[in-house]
């Protein structure tokens, strides 16, 4: 088989949604196919986002690289929703300038949230920056970059009320063969006051649930054991059959998603507390191959914070929501992001945080210090008061606790059984595999001949710390 014909081969088999690297040190002979190398930063939406990308990449002859210095196309897809994010964008631009310098042919995108909160002065700032595409004109990609090598600067950075890139089959970049994530749906209506993303990621919109279910099911043939549902609010996914005009809501889609197969396990995130539905929550509990697993980000644990956030419940709110999980769904975790030092919180207001994450009992959390982003309702009404000193030790006594709180709800696992997916080895050693359970926690055991990864098994759990179960295969 000659080159062209072997890219060809791969091509098409990259487009049933296998990501496929052609080896770095084979020359690509056909002149009409180029490597595009990228990096994903921030959330789990730009990962799957990266992977819409290729897809639409492989359509116009790119294929991925894994090594940078072999790319013709360099894409960063990138964050915006921390200030700490875009620096870190900006430090690794400077690296990649570098590599222009040496090789100026090679093409430098910048994708996402940076994108679009920058727009055009980006490629003013960043002189070497060839593409800015926003979240929202991905399928532009090929058209851009065709202005690129006419000479010209590539910018699409409108938003859609309507893009869901349904019917795109994303090509799995990082796969570990067993887990993927599923995008079904696209921005935020919250406004919540600390955050980009509604300026950055525009208006929400849900995907046509028919073509979640058949990504789901593709991807279970393809041997895949577990899909993650992603949104930035999931609770408020809402789609509406455009013949039938039945409505579909979150807990049917979830439902849906179930039936595919009871071996595939489906997992969610992000619910929003004030949209968590009880119909949700029975929904899990209906079927066991829902994981039991709820990220519940409360941000703050004091009402008048919560409030000034514009998350629109209280403390007794999230109270009452979490009661309702550990009555409808008695094994279920919920883990949580959290911010310090938000505008105005005193220490007081910090204490409610420790109070309510003890009370709540997460089993892990994102903790983060309040970062001011230009332009949002927070940075336009409300200063940017709580010196870094005391954000950061804010931060630190949060972050203690919650490992406190993890290492104690870790050790309440041993002596118990779980059923684990296996996912792969464990970072630590060959001879072991690491998986999840249901509850999100992960598992590292010793292998065992006749089990490999995406297949389930029983592990006896013996010890425990903050972050990790240990125990061994047993019958189940
Ligand atoms: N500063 C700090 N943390 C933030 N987050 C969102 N915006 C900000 C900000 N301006 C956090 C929230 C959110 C998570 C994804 O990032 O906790 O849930
Ligand atoms: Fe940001 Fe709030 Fe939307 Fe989450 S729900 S993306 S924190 S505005």
């Amino acid at each position: 088989m000659n080159p062209t014909e072997n890219i060809d081969k791969l091509m098409d088999e990259s487009r049933q949604g296998e990501a496929f690297y052609i080896s770095d040190n084979e020359p690509v002979t056909d002149t009409y196919v180029k490597r595009f190398y990228i990096e994903s930063y921030g959330c789990a939406m730009n990962f799957s986002d990266s992977e819409i990308v290729a897809s639409i990449l492989s359509d116009c002859s790119y294929v991925p690289t894994k090594d940078i210095e072999h790319a013709h196309l360099i894409l960063l897809n990138t964050c915006s929703i921390r200030e700490k994010a875009e620096d870190t964008i900006r430090q690794r631009l400077k690296v990649i300038n570098k590599l222009k310098y040496r090789k100026p042919d090679t093409m430098v995108g910048i994708l996402g949230c940076m994108a679009e909160r920058l727009k055009q002065s980006l490629l003013e700032e960043e002189k070497l920056v060839d593409l800015v595409v926003g979240p929202d004109a991905y399928r532009d990609l090929p058209g851009l970059i065709n202005r690129v090598e006419d000479g010209s600067k590539g910018i699409n950075v409108l938003l859609s009320r309507e893009e869901t890139y349904a019917d795109i089959s994303p090509i799995r970049l990082e796969s570990n063969g067993v887990t993927a994530f599923i995008s079904i749906m696209r921005g935020c209506d919250n406004m919540c006051s600390f955050c980009v993303v509604p300026f950055t990621r525009g208006r929400e919109r849900s995907r046509d649930p028919f073509t979640i279910i058949a990504e789901a099911t593709h991807l279970f043939e393809k041997g895949f054991r577990e899909v993650t549902l992603l949104g930035q609010n999931v609770d408020s996914y809402k789609w509406q059959h455009p013949d039938t005009n039945e409505l579909f809501s979150f807990a049917n889609l979830l439902e849906l998603v179930a039936q595919v197969h009871p071996d595939l396990r489906v997992r969610f995130s992000t619910s929003h507390p004030k949209d968590i539905t009880d119909a949700v929550l029975h929904v899990i509990a209906k079927y066991e191959n829902i994981c039991d697993y709820i990220h519940l980000p409360v941000q703050s644990g004091n009402s008048r914070i919560l409030s000034m956030m514009n998350r629109t419940y209280d403390r007794d709110w999230y109270m009452n929501r979490i009661m309702a999980i550990r009555t409808i769904l008695p094994e279920a975790t919920v883990s949580s992001d959290i911010i310090t030092g938000f505008c105005s919180e005193t220490d007081e207001e910090h204490l409610d945080t420790l109070s309510l994450m003890s009370w709540a009992d997460f089993s892990m959390s994102y903790m983060f210090m309040y970062s001011e982003r230009p332009g949002t309702l927070a940075a336009r009404k409300y200063k940017d008061d709580i010196p870094d000193e005391v954000k950061k030790s804010r931060l630190s006594e949060i972050v203690a606790l919650q490992n406190d709180i993890a290492r104690a709800h870790n050790a309440r696992d041993i002596g118990k059984t779980f059923k684990v997916l296996i996912e792969g080895d464990s970072r630590k050693s060959n001879d072991e595999f690491k998986g999840r359970t249901s509850q999100n926690k992960m598992v590292v055991f010793p292998k065992e001949p006749g089990f490999k990864p995406g297949d389930y098994v029983h592990v006896y759990i013996e010890s425990s710390n903050s972050a990790t179960l240990k125990g061994h295969i047993v019958k189940p």
